[in-house]
Parts: C-alpha cells; structure tokens; sequence
C-alpha cells in the first residue's frame, strides 16, 4: 500500500493535463484500477488481516481521490490564470471611435473655407437658390441683352399662359447675395456667401448643380492690393503650404471693373497635383472691385464706398486638393465613394486644430 501510495501521489503531482489525470484516476480506481484490485483481494482474507487492511484502502482510496481532485482544481486554476494573460486588456485606453457615417468632401471644404475666412472677419451669409432674374442679372449689370446670360447656360422656371413677369431663374452664381446683404445691412460689410449653384452643363467636370461660395468686403478704403492679401492669405492656408504663387489675369466679369481670374502655380508631375511649385498654371476663381453700378443697385453710395469681390468653386477646390478625378461622382451618392472621401464627421476644421486633419 505505501508503494501504490507513493507511485499515484508521485503521478499526480507529476500531471500536467486533465487528460492525464483522468488516465490516472482510471489507472488507480478504475474498475480495474491497481487500487480496485486491492480492493478485491479483502475478500480472499481472514476476517482478522480485513480489520486492518479494510480501512487502510479505504484511507488510501480516499486520500488519491482527494490528490486527484485538488490536481484538477489547480490546473483549472493554471489554466484560467494563462487566459487572463492572454486576454489582458487595458480597460484604461480611450473608446476606439465608430465614425458616425461621414462628412461628404462638399461640407468639409465648405468648413475649410469658412474657417479660413472667419479668422480673417469675414462672416457667413446666405440666400434663396431660386432668384429673380434682378438679383442673378440686372442688380450685378447684366442686362437682359447681355451674352452673359445666355453664356451661363441658366435654368429659368415656367410662368403661367399669360404671365408675362420674368421667370424666375435657378441662380447661376453667388454673386445675388452680394446684392441682398447690401440691401439688408448696407456697408461696411465683409462677407462670404457658400451654396448651391445651377447650371445646364454635365461633364467630367461639371454638372447642373455645383457650388461655390462668393467673397464680398465693402469700405472706404479697399483696393486691389487687399484683395490680393486676402487670396494669397486664403490659398495658403487652404492647401496648406507655406508658398504659392498667384497670378492675376485681367479678365471681365460685368459685375466687378477691373477683373481678375486667378491662376496658382502647380505641377502635375506623376499625374498628381501639387500646388505651390511647378511650372504649370490652375484656374480657380474670378474676382475684381466691385463695379460702382453693382454698388448703385443694392443701395449703396459708390463716390463713398468701394471693395472688392471673388467667387471661387468649392467642388472645383475639392477636387484639387483631395485628389478626386471626376466631379459627377461627388453627386452620385455611392457609399463606397462616400466611405473613401469622406471625412470623421467630429473632426470640425480650425486653423488651430488643423483644417483637413
Ligand atoms: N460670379 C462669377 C462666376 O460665377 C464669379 C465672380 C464672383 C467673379 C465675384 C468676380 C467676382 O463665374
């Protein structure tokens, strides 16, 4: 008995696996244990040698059924301590964010310029995507001859049989709200104006519905060389370089005299657009001094007031700066597109926070 005694506790204590301590349970106490047998062997005894061998298998019995069950017990526990390891997990770190759908390159860009704006005073105005035909074309001095209007490719709204009032035109730029905010706030005024803009063109690079966002600064004493400030001011900090050269172009627009468009250099090497060296030229906006008649119809003095105005495309900026190829796409709705260009929509563009990161 003292040898089966040491043999199993030697074992046990040996065991590294539940498998292997079940193989000893059955090896010991099986039917046909080592111990079972032993067991057995009582009857062929006298009833004197039973007394005190009886009791001294039934006391080993138990005491290997109690090694065994104390061994299982502690590779469960062995085992369950090499889990935790291996599941650790720092319940201290910051939440892993679940974006919240996206913020469409539109919106964003629109946030950019805004911001970029604001910091320079410029505050935020708004108006109706329907407009007269007054404050899209004559308040700005295109009158109804004008190849403008026919140059813009307008959307105009029907009118009843009879009616014989313009129609209504779905506004070709921003350049109405120039008229409106004069009209309801006089000058000084420094404003930009972001929206929706419609017209009849649908290519890779237009379409009927695109956006831009009008700058308007009114005061005694603005002059082209602010508006130059302004722009660089603007370009720089919008995509984000230190550098950049800009090129005014005379130009004509009916409501500013004299007019620029305004050209940054880039370089298209590899296929990919980088602004601020290069030897090629970009387009990206009109602009000019407000033209005293422009002034004259929204009511406000030109011997006394003068500034400048510009218009740029908030799509066509999108484009260049996020690498996006074809403008319709921005339009199409596509979730996949949507989930590449997109941007966290909790990360709000500042010039101290960063505008696109
Ligand atoms: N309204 C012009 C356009 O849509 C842009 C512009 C705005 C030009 C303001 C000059 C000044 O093309």
């Amino acid at each position: 008995m003292d040898v089966l005694k040491a043999k199993y506790l030697d074992l046990i204590g040996k065991a590294d696996s539940e498998s292997g301590l079940e193989d000893l349970r059955i090896a010991a106490l099986g039917k046909k244990g080592e111990i079972s047998l032993q067991m057995r062997e009582l009857g062929k005894m006298s009833p004197e040698e039973r007394q005190t061998a009886g009791p001294a298998l039934n006391a080993l019995k138990d005491e290997i059924n109690s090694a065994l069950v104390a061994k299982k017990a502690a590779l469960g526990d062995a085992a369950l301590d090499e889990r935790l390891r291996g599941e650790w997990l720092d319940v201290t770190l910051p939440a892993r964010g679940r974006p919240l759908g996206s913020i469409h390159p539109i919106s964003q860009v629109t946030e950019e310029v805004t911001a970029i704006f604001a910091d320079m005073g410029f505050s935020v105005a708004e108006g109706p995507q329907i407009e007269s035909d007054w404050y899209n074309f004559d308040a700005l001095n295109i009158p109804g001859h004008h190849p403008a209007r026919a140059e813009m490719d307008t959307f105009y709204t029907h009118r009843a049989e009879g009616d014989n009032r313009p129609p209504h035109v779905l506004r070709t730029h921003t350049s109405p709200v120039q008229i409106r905010s004069l009209e309801a706030n006089g000058a000084p005024i420094r404003i930009i104006c972001p929206g929706r803009v419609y017209r009849a063109d649908y290519d890779q690079t237009h379409t009927p519905m695109f956006h831009q966002v009008e700058g308007l600064a009114i005061d005694k004493d603005i002059s082209m060389a602010n508006l130059k400030w302004c722009l660089e001011e603007f370009v720089k900090a919008f995509f984000e370089v230190d550098q950049v050269d800009l090129r005014f172009r005379a130009s004509h627009f009916p409501f500013t005299e004299p007019s620029a468009e305004v050209d940054i250099r880039c370089s298209w090497e590899g296929g990919t657009l980088k602004v601020g060296e290069g030897d090629d030229w970009l387009e990206i906006l009109g602009s000019g001094m407000v033209h005293p008649k422009v002034l004259q119809a929204a009511g406000v003095d030109p011997s006394v007031y003068q500034g400048f105005a510009f218009g740029v495309g908030i799509d066509r900026i999108a484009m260049l700066k996020y690498g996006i190829p074809d403008l319709r796409a921005f339009f199409d709705s596509d979730l996949r597109w949507l989930r590449h260009y997109g941007f966290r929509s909790l990360d709000v563009p500042t010039l101290h926070g960063g505008l696109s990161k």
